[in-house]
């Protein structure tokens, strides 16, 4: 976030009188004078005005953002691969993702600066179900579509009840729903792997009722008042 809009946030001065601050050096960042007036504060700066510690309260942002593959699920990268943070450049809010997607799954993946909404969301205790389609190789016989919903062993861990259904079953593959209300790593491949069928393709349409709808890969939506109570009261 722009300085002057940090300082404007920690309700000490407008962004205007702010600039001004910053001009006269009544501002330091880190110790340091700023000089520098379109300066973006990032994590772990520390400001001050006038000699005392400021922290900006940021209005809490709530976004939807449909993940295309070959971008991972953290706010940073050391091997510099894309991030989901790329596709938000343009939020002024330090977001972060609430959960996380594979690097090679796309589809629904919630974004906030809202620190309790994501302890509340990805808590085990609040089961929040979740919806992906697959595709799998080969045929999902009825009894594999049991075998998933009743519970699978995928490493020491037999999966609680899911929900499975056929959205389309072709000569060599499925394309499948299954909702799940945990999240271990690499779950619902895990899952198919262990009924024997590999997901070849994985994307996540729905948490609770909130649907992906037509939202465009790499597009994201603010999510609405309703929606963003929904997930917090259910
Ligand atoms: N299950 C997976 O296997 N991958 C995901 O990204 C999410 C759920």
């Amino acid at each position: 976030m722009r300085i002057n809009k940090y300082i404007a946030s920690a309700g000490l001065a407008s962004r205007r009188k702010a600039d001004e601050l910053i001009s006269n050096g009544n501002v330091r960042v880190n110790g340091l004078v700023l000089r520098e007036p379109g300066y973006d504060v990032v994590e772990g700066d520390v400001v001050e005005v006038n000699g005392r510690r400021i922290e900006a309260s940021e209005k809490k942002v709530y976004i939807l953002l449909n993940k295309p593959v070959g971008f991972v699920t953290t706010v940073s990268d050391d091997k510099a691969r894309d991030t989901v943070m790329d596709l938000v450049a343009d939020v002024d809010a330090r977001i972060f993702p609430v959960g996380r997607l594979d690097c090679n799954t796309s589809g629904m993946l919630i974004m906030t600066n809202d620190g309790d909404f994501a302890y509340r969301l990805t808590h085990p205790k609040h089961e929040m179900p979740k919806t992906y389609r697959a595709l799998v190789s080969g045929v999902l016989s009825d009894e594999k579509c049991r075998r998933l919903e009743n519970g699978v062993n995928i490493g020491g861990f037999v999966t609680s009840p899911a929900k499975v259904r056929i959205v389309k079953g072709m000569q060599k593959a499925t394309l499948v729903d299954i909702t799940i209300h945990e999240g271990k790593n690499r779950q619902v491949r895990k899952m198919f792997k262990a009924v024997g069928n590999k997901v070849e393709q994985l994307q996540r349409i729905a948490i609770g009722d909130i649907h992906l709808g037509r939202l465009a890969e790499g597009h994201y939506r603010k999510l609405t008042r309703e929606e963003i109570d929904y997930l917090l009261t259910r």
